[in-house]
């Protein structure tokens, strides 16, 4: 396995990367981000990985790329594009991207390289078994792994509950935009882990995403037999994922 990989990071409101360190999930610079094109075409946003890259200069240039993008990934294709441009769908990401910065790059999505930096040095490190992550942002991203080893491209935030799409109830932006008290947001959370727990039996959530910084104020408030706990790697958790990625 190579030491050492770039990571880039396709989010709502920022483009971010860095080179990790594989042994330990550490940036081994600091990252670079910079404000993600609006509105967000795949021309527009794979020059703007392309900008990001290229501000490491040489010091990149041999490493393997893996870029992370809030879509389903098939074949390097971007199938879904529920907060990022419709242009996304069923587009060819991964040939695009590679141009842009002139070479071959990883595609995967964003909640799966998280899951998958959690798995490898986070909160689910070691952790046997089915572990959930879930990252709560602009919408609600979630990645399955069994024994270390991912399920790519579960998407259980679009899963319908109630009559609505989970993501559109509790991802944390909506808890900002309807202006809920703790309280009321955590009875969405607990509707949205119950229904996850009775279908999955995992033996771990992981919460990720911005809002897992505050975890003290809404997991007290949850009641499920599943240990759930704040995810470890913060907001690097997609680069350092999938950086990892790209070596398997
Ligand atoms: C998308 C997922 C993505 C998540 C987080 C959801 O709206 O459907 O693919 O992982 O947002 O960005």
């Amino acid at each position: 396995m190579a030491a050492v990989a770039f990571g880039v990071d396709i989010g709502g409101s920022g483009v971010k990367g860095a080179p990790v360190d594989l042994s330990t999930g550490e940036l081994l610079a600091a990252r670079v981000r910079i404000p993600t094109p609006q509105p967000s075409v795949p021309k527009a946003v794979a020059q703007a990985v392309a900008q990001v890259v290229q501000s490491f200069g040489d010091d990149v240039k041999d490493l393997p790329i893996g870029i992370t993008v809030p879509c389903v990934v098939a074949d390097g294709i971007t199938r879904s594009a529920a907060n990022i441009d419709a242009k996304w769908i069923d587009y060819p990401a991964a040939e695009a991207l590679s141009r842009a910065v002139g070479r071959p790059v990883t595609l995967l999505n964003d909640a799966d390289a998280a899951g998958l930096a959690e798995a490898y040095y986070g909160a689910a490190r070691g952790q046997a078994g089915l572990v959930i992550v879930t990252t709560l942002g602009t919408g609600i991203g979630s990645a399955l792994i069994y024994n270390g080893v991912l399920v790519p491209n579960v998407e259980l935030g679009q899963l319908e509950i109630d009559g609505f799409r989970a993501e559109v109830r509790a991802a944390a932006r909506i808890r900002a935009q309807e202006d809920l008290s703790w309280t009321a947001y955590s009875a969405r959370l607990q509707k949205f882990y119950a229904t996850l727990e009775f279908l999955f039996t995992p033996s771990l959530f992981v919460v990720g995403g911005g809002i897992s910084r505050s975890s003290d104020k809404f997991l007290p408030h949850l009641s499920l037999k599943t240990p759930i706990i704040p995810a470890q790697l913060r907001n690097q958790a997609g680069i350092v994922g999938v950086a990892r990625y790209t070596q398997s």
